[in-house]
């Protein structure tokens, strides 16, 4: 596995690969790398012949400078774990001075799947993340790119980007990978505190059994019920709960409004800002 932290040995990297004729993907990370991330290195390597794993902290992603200060950097743990665990071809690791010469003014419109829930919540999180992704994809110019399935929102906008911009590139949804416990695999999660760590399993728990509210109560007052239940364990604040439908994220009112209905949730445990989600229907 190959280490290259400028644009220019990456493109030559992946113009031998592609002339040899194997299928590339990629698989775009911000490293601290965990069973999370591998699970999508390994799908990639599955699927293609030549994988490119990019470790890069974006900083135009991230609307709260503290959050951006105190982001795990673990680059050597990271090339290890791909080293040892996948057959990862080649780790990207740029400087922000190699992927941002000049400051980015591109701004996205993606309308109002950008508008709701993170959108709302993180301004100009999503503008952030079209442009590290767009930027990585003209780099590599994947045939499949792999995201997770966690981050609901990104993935949806990433396919309205792909759209937008007409690329050639797959994307390829790949699913949430939980602790034993049930806690949606996150970067974040080692910044928990043992007093937070032990209750945010109830995240998931209590997206669970909401599930099976749906049959006497309305999206609503599932909302209701959900929020009620999250704030009730102590040392876990709820910032939003929505539930939608899976395509458009736009807020349903009935369950029979979508067949695809997802719920999404953000919660504080003390500073760290964890999110997840759970289908209703599909
Ligand atoms: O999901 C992430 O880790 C980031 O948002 C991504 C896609 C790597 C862009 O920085």
């Amino acid at each position: 596995m190959k280490i290259v932290s400028t644009i220019a040995s990456l493109k030559a990297a992946v113009a031998e690969a592609r002339k040899a004729g194997k299928v590339i993907g990629l698989v775009p990370t911000m490293g601290a790398l965990h069973k999370g991330h591998l699970s999508l290195v390994r799908k990639a390597c599955e699927e293609c012949q030549f994988v490119v794993v990019s470790v890069f902290v974006n900083p135009t992603q991230f609307n709260n400078p503290e959050d951006l200060r105190t982001y795990p950097r673990t680059l050597d743990a990271d090339t290890k774990l791909l080293a040892d665990n996948t057959n990862a071809d080649i780790v990207f690791a740029p400087s922000v001075e190699e992927v941002y010469p000049e400051p980015d003014t591109r701004q996205f419109a993606f309308g109002p799947i950008a508008e709701v829930m993170e959108g709302k919540y993180r301004p100009g999180h999503f503008n952030g993340v079209a442009q590290i992704v767009s930027k990585l994809f003209y780099f590599v110019e994947p045939d499949k790119a792999f995201f997770g399935e966690k981050d609901f929102q990104q993935l949806a906008i990433i396919r309205q980007m792909v759209k937008d911009l007409n690329l050639n590139i797959n994307i390829i949804p790949c699913p949430i990978i939980r602790e034993d416990d049930g806690l949606a695999v996150s970067s974040r999660n080692t910044l928990l505190e043992p007093q937070f760590r032990k209750v945010a399993p109830h995240i998931n728990a209590t997206l669970r059994a909401s599930v099976f509210k749906q049959t006497y109560l309305t999206p609503a007052e599932t909302i209701d019920w959900v929020t009620k239940e999250i704030n009730s364990f102590g040392n876990l604040e709820l910032e939003y709960y929505s539930i939608v439908d899976g395509l458009t994220l736009q807020p349903i009112t009935n369950w029979s409004d979508s067949s695809y209905v997802v719920g999404c949730i953000t919660v504080y445990a003390g500073k760290v800002r964890l999110i997840d989600n759970v289908c209703y229907k599909s």
